[in-house]
């Protein structure tokens, strides 16, 4: 890939759920190489990640994928300026392999470690590539983990307005692909079904449409979906999804996830007074996604920045962000650990365990 070869370089790390990824960016945020190495067949059978399948699946491939990333930028581990790694929020054995190989290197190299957050790296996706500032903005990070809103107010302010009281998106798209027999992951094999489908043959739920609060909701709206393919609870129950459903089923699903994440990223850009919305995540490479929000943003005067596809999934070059971090001086110390879970989100789901579930008798059956 070459570059500049006077240019500081930066090597970034990224294991924090089921993606073994390494990335080398140089200092004008040029992406220099960016290795990704996908464990879905892995976790195919299980129709989700297997937390300990994943971990080992990381040892397994950070040293080669690290190698590769090198390897691929032209560069050696001496021409290296900072080591970069996410370090929150995920999978706690996953994160600690990612850790543990950056601060090695940090440490034998002697060169800074950066920390960064996955989220905040999601929505400086979007502004890769891009040749002018994307902040301030409404950050919509929508994956398998998440779907949160952010008041973004610069590449390292972003305060969480928003998220899921139960599933996230993508973790409703992987749930259901499974009630419609489809293969892991869920999303694009739902996308794939749909297009066959007719997006209004099933009546399911918009949960939160119409709430004032602005936080989603997925159980109710999956549980729906389990009682229109196999019927309600009862001695007539089917056990599998009748196949001729299925096209049907994804497209009024699909359609359903759309219409409320539309809804939420127009209510949170009218409420915080912003006029760009920046998207990234898993569930933002979804075709109908991307057309209905760019739709949305034409006809009310908003500017869409969505993530490049190839920087939507789980990678190591939005971790460019720790330039930003660098660019302020902030390092962390060798000692940084990983936190799990999303601190934001935490704060916010001990309020929101008081609300009463919105989609009120549908009790969730898969979890
Ligand atoms: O961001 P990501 O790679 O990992 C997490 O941080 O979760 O997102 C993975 C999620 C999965 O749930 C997957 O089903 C979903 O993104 N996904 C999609 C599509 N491609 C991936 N969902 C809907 N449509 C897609 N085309
Ligand atoms: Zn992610």
């Amino acid at each position: 890939m070459g570059g500049d070869q006077l240019m500081r370089k930066l090597l970034a790390i990224e294991s924090s759920c089921d993606e073994t990824s390494a990335a080398v960016i140089a200092e004008d945020r040029t992406v220099l190489s960016n290795v990704v190495a996908s464990q879905f067949e892995l976790h195919q059978d299980y129709g989700g990640v297997v937390p300990e399948i994943a971990s080992r699946a990381h040892v397994r491939r950070i040293l080669p994928v690290i190698r590769q990333a090198i390897a691929d930028a032209n560069c050696s581990l001496g021409d290296l300026s900072a080591i970069a790694v996410t370090n929150e929020p995920g999978l706690v054995g996953s994160l600690l392999v990612g850790l543990t190989a950056a601060k090695t290197l940090a440490m034998s190299l002697n060169i800074p470690l950066v920390a960064v957050n996955h989220i905040d790296a999601h929505i400086y996706a979007c502004g890769m590539g891009q040749s002018s500032d994307v902040f301030p903005c409404v950050g919509f990070v929508v994956s398998g983990g998440h779907t949160n809103l952010y008041d973004c107010r610069s590449a390292t302010d972003c305060r969480m307005v928003a998220g899921t009281t139960d599933d996230a998106a993508g973790e409703a798209f992987d749930k259901v692909a499974r009630i419609l027999d489809l293969p892991y992951p869920g999303g694009p094999s739902i996308q794939k079904a749909a297009e066959h489908g007719n997006p209004k043959a099933f009546d399911l739920p918009r949960p939160m449409m119409r709430s004032d609060q602005p936080n989603f909701s997925f159980s109710g709206l999956k549980t729906a979906v389990l009682y229109a393919a196999r019927g309600v609870p009862g001695p007539s129950q089917l056990s599998d999804t009748p196949p001729h459903l299925v096209p049907d089923l994804a497209a009024s699903f699909q359609q359903a996830v759309v219409d409320v994440l539309v809804f939420k990223c127009r209510q949170a850009l009218k409420s915080l007074k912003y006029r760009r919305l920046c998207v990234g995540g898993g569930v933002a490479a979804n075709r109908l996604l991307r057309e209905q929000l760019q739709h949305m943003c034409q006809r009310h005067g908003f500017e869409l920045l969505i993530a490049p596809m190839e920087l939507c999934t789980d990678n190591a070059a939005m971790a460019a962000i720790a330039w930003e971090y660098l660019e302020q001086g902030r390092t962390s110390p060798l000692d940084v650990d990983v936190l799990p879970g999303l601190i934001r989100a935490k704060r916010w789901t001990e309020s929101a365990k008081s609300e009463r579930c919105p989609t009120g008798h549908l009790r969730p059956l898969l979890n």
